[in-house]
């Protein structure tokens, strides 16, 4: 894993685009590098550039939840971050250009993690990491095989939050997953 922490502390001290003149903390990503499962949002918010770990705050309570109904933990057979490590200030939406800079660092722990199940949280990781017209609304929770790994859009948790609404069809997700999960790499349930 020597790999690994290299380029966490080569994140750490990144400035390669705007978004280090602001951030407190480079969020570089929280879990088991050896996990086979990994789940990607968007950017830092507040919570997580003042505390340097990603889903820190409201939304992060709210995927421990679901996380934990599927028997998943963020510090044990997962691994989270996000598509840019600092976050974007007034937590807009990452800019085109900082997510191209950025998107080395993902890639690069992809190579290292080599997942067999890519969950994408919210419209934009979803659009970034699966496809530019996805339709999130309609199509979280579908499966697709891109390169021998499985991809999955979800719903950003803070949408849920803010459309509860949504609740039961996210959870169902979750439970697609887990059978996902049991299917490709069941090794995330042992032990
Ligand atoms: N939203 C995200 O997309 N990522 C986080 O780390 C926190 C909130
Ligand atoms: Fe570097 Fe990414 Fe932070 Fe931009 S967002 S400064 S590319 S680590």
């Amino acid at each position: 894993m020597t790999d690994f922490h290299d380029l966490e502390s080569k994140c750490k001290g990144c400035t390669a685009c705007r978004l280090c003149e602001k951030r407190k903390n480079v969020v570089f990503g929280v879990g088991n590098p050896k996990a086979r499962v990994m789940f990607i949002g968007e950017g830092p918010g507040e919570q997580e550039d003042i505390q340097g770990e990603p889903f820190v705050g409201r939304a992060g309570q709210l995927l421990d939840k679901l996380l934990y109904a599927v028997d998943l933990d963020r510090r044990k057979n997962i691994y989270i971050t996000n598509i840019v490590k600092c976050r974007p200030p007034q937590n807009r939406d990452p800019q085109e250009d900082e997510q191209e800079s950025c998107i080395g660092y993902l890639r690069e722990q992809t190579r290292i993690i080599r997942p067999k199940i890519i969950v994408t949280l919210g419209r934009i990781a979803g659009m970034r990491l699966i496809k530019p017209d996805l339709r999130i609304t309609r199509e979280h929770g579908t499966l697709i095989e891109k390169k021998g790994v499985w991809m999955m859009p979800m719903l950003h948790p803070a949408a849920i939050l803010r459309n509860q609404s949504q609740m039961e069809g996210a959870l169902n997700d979750f439970l697609i997953l887990r059978e996902k999960i049991k299917e490709v790499c069941p090794e995330t349930y042992e032990n």
